[in-house]
């Protein structure tokens, strides 16, 4: 079994990303496992290049910090030669119809002029990252099941039709941490990539700034905490956070707190504990430059050379060379 998953450098990592996604790649990793950085995913809307190669690095510092293990890791454009062949070979498999059929497609793009073709096509190079690897299981949030779901059909279409070279892989949800909401807006979810900062807490906010952004928190009319996540979204946000900070059921916490703000001083508490290592760790690391560029290009090098053969064969499948 191969696990692979990403996270993209769109923004600072935030408690969603670490909570449903990061902690769990540190502790469930196998040995064939891989987890990268996305950078070749942030460029699809307007972004800043400089910020781009330092929020990858930032990344990257953050999942070391985490406790994957490095020889696991690597960042996507190391692969960018590999990536951009797949990703041909995959687009000529796929309809245009599967692809604007993506939910994320649709809300990213809904109202918005000069949408980035690559908006588009980016949940096919998701599905190349996927199938390059040959991984089996995909550890992602609720939020990208839709594009491991493509990246099957397309895997299942190319081995049909072609020849078998791809493994089908399948998406894998966490139990809890599977969305993290806004804090300020628990209609939605907490994204790296969302302008107003207040609802979201990041990997490297200073504790002071994490509390206060938790002490903030939208809840609701009412007085006594309950789990009702039906009716009252932002309090039940704070006791998924806090279950999967703890390990231990959302309702349960809920009773042990008489008031919301003593739920909230709880939840604060406990989010800072989760992410002082992270932080401490990913500082230190951001320090030593010379200590990332390493990490980077072996990780590089071993992605590489695991992928390679199933490039050739999808490309001599498909009548290529
Ligand atoms: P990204 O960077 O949006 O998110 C990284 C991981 O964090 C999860 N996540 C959340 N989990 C809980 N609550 C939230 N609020 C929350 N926000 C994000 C995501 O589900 C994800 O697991 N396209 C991917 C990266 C990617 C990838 C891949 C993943 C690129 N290629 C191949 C798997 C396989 C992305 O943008 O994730």
């Amino acid at each position: 079994m191969t696990r692979l998953s990403g996270i993209t450098p769109s923004g600072h990592v935030q408690l969603g990303n670490y909570l449903g996604a990061l902690r769990r790649w540190a502790v469930e990793g196998g040995e064939q496992d891989l987890y990268f950085i996305s950078d070749l995913h942030a460029m699809t809307t307007t972004h800043n290049p400089g910020k781009l190669r330092a929020l990858a690095g930032e990344q990257l510092a953050v999942l070391i910090a985490t406790g994957i293990p490095e020889e696991r890791m690597f960042v996507q454009s190391d692969l960018a030669r590999e990536l951009g062949a797949l990703t041909w070979v995959l687009e000529c498999t796929a309809s245009y119809g599967e692809a604007a059929r993506m939910i994320q497609f649709k809300e990213k793009a809904e109202g918005r002029s000069g949408v980035r073709l690559s908006l588009l096509t980016y949940p096919v190079l998701m599905a190349a990252d996927i199938l390059l690897q040959g991984a089996s299981e995909v550890p992602v949030g609720e939020d990208q099941r839709q594009h491991v779901e493509l990246a099957r059909a397309l895997a299942r279409r190319f081995n049909g039709t072609y020849g078998e070279v791809f493994t089908m892989p399948e998406a894998v949800l966490p139990k809890v941490g599977a969305r993290v909401r806004d804090l300020a807006d628990p209609t939605r979810k907490m994204s790296k990539s969302t302008q107003d900062k207040a609802g979201v807490v990041f990997v490297l906010d200073e504790p002071d700034l994490v509390r206060r952004k938790i002490m903030r928190a939208v809840t609701d009319a009412g007085r006594t905490p309950a789990y009702e996540p039906g009716t009252r979204p932002g309090l039940a946000n704070l006791l998924d956070i806090l279950a999967a900070c703890t390990g231990r059921a959302p309702a349960d916490l809920a009773e042990e707190h008489s008031s919301y703000g003593a739920l909230k001083e709880t939840v604060a508490d406990a989010v800072i504990e989760v992410l002082r290592p992270v932080r401490e760790g990913a500082a230190a690391l951001l320090a030593d430059a010379a200590e990332l560029d390493r990490v980077r290009k072996a990780g590089a090098a071993r992605a590489s050379a695991r992928g390679e053969h199933r490039l050739q064969s999808a490309l001599r499948l498909i009548g290529a060379g």
